[in-house]
């Protein structure tokens, strides 16, 4: 695992922006895993910019995010499909039906499960996967005690990821109860990770993610596992970890 710690927020984001872009310019017909929440705002901001400024294309670039809510119409303003277009899609040249979210509207959702799964093997695999981390320990909306053998699959959120989230809805009753998630094994499928963490609240998750028993009950520890795991994350997330830099 290859930690790089970064002074802040603004500081991360640059650096795993730069880190992504380093990537898409190597290779441009990369196949890239991408999350929401706030961790990744500010780098998708910075991408954009640099797509501006430089050029960077994403013309021939597949994306596969981890999850997306149940129940919510992709057009709704919380859906995750709304959050990627307007944080990055909708501002870079990667073509529309490049651009893969679960549907959490399919009329079957085991098999929406499937198709999904299905869809990124045909796609060769993710080549880098983007991760955040709850504070339990989640990575996509795993929680603690799902099965590290997981594919995509439907999840019931946890009332603390819930209450996590509802700062994006009117009321904690709108946040919706289920999800579908890429699984543990689907994560670990990947090439290459990319987890980032700032702030204080995410210090003891990182320190359990790094130096914790790899189990179940704790979802991320799995990466101690995964050959080619990149962490970047600001000095107040990394305040329980000694970084060696390794
Ligand atoms: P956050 O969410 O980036 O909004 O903190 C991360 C996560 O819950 O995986």
């Amino acid at each position: 695992m290859k930690i790089i710690e970064a002074k802040h927020f603004d500081d991360m984001s640059l650096k795993a922006a730069q880190f992504m872009i380093e990537k898409v310019q190597r290779d441009p017909t990369i196949t890239l895993g991408l999350a929401t929440g706030g961790t990744p705002q500010k780098m998708y901001e910075l991408l954009i910019n640099d797509h501006r400024i430089n050029g960077t294309s994403y013309h021939q670039v597949t994306t596969f995010n981890l999850d997306e809510y149940i129940g919510l119409d992709r057009h709704d303003p919380n859906s995750y499909y709304t959050y990627m277009h307007k944080a990055l899609f909708d501002h870079i040249d990667i073509r529309d039906e490049q651009a893969f979210l679960p549907n959490g509207t399919a009329s079957n959702l085991n098999a929406e499960c499937e198709r999904y799964e299905a869809l990124i093997r045909q796609h060769g695999g993710i080549d880098l996967q983007v991760l955040g981390i709850g504070a339990n320990g989640h990575i996509g909306f795993n929680e603690p005690g799902t099965s590290f053998e997981s594919s995509t699959h439907i999840v019931k959120l946890t009332e603390s990821t819930r209450e996590a989230n509802a700062r994006y809805f009117n009321d904690l009753s709108e946040v919706p109860t289920e999800a579908i998630t890429m699984g543990i094994q689907s994560i670990m499928n990947a090439k290459e990770i990319l987890l980032l963490a700032s702030g204080k609240k995410k210090a003891d998750a990182l320190y359990q993610l790094i130096h914790g028993k790899v189990d179940e009950s704790f979802p991320a520890s799995v990466l101690q596992r995964h050959e080619q795991v990149t962490i970047i994350a600001d000095r107040e997330a990394l305040q329980k970890v000694a970084v060696s830099s390794n």
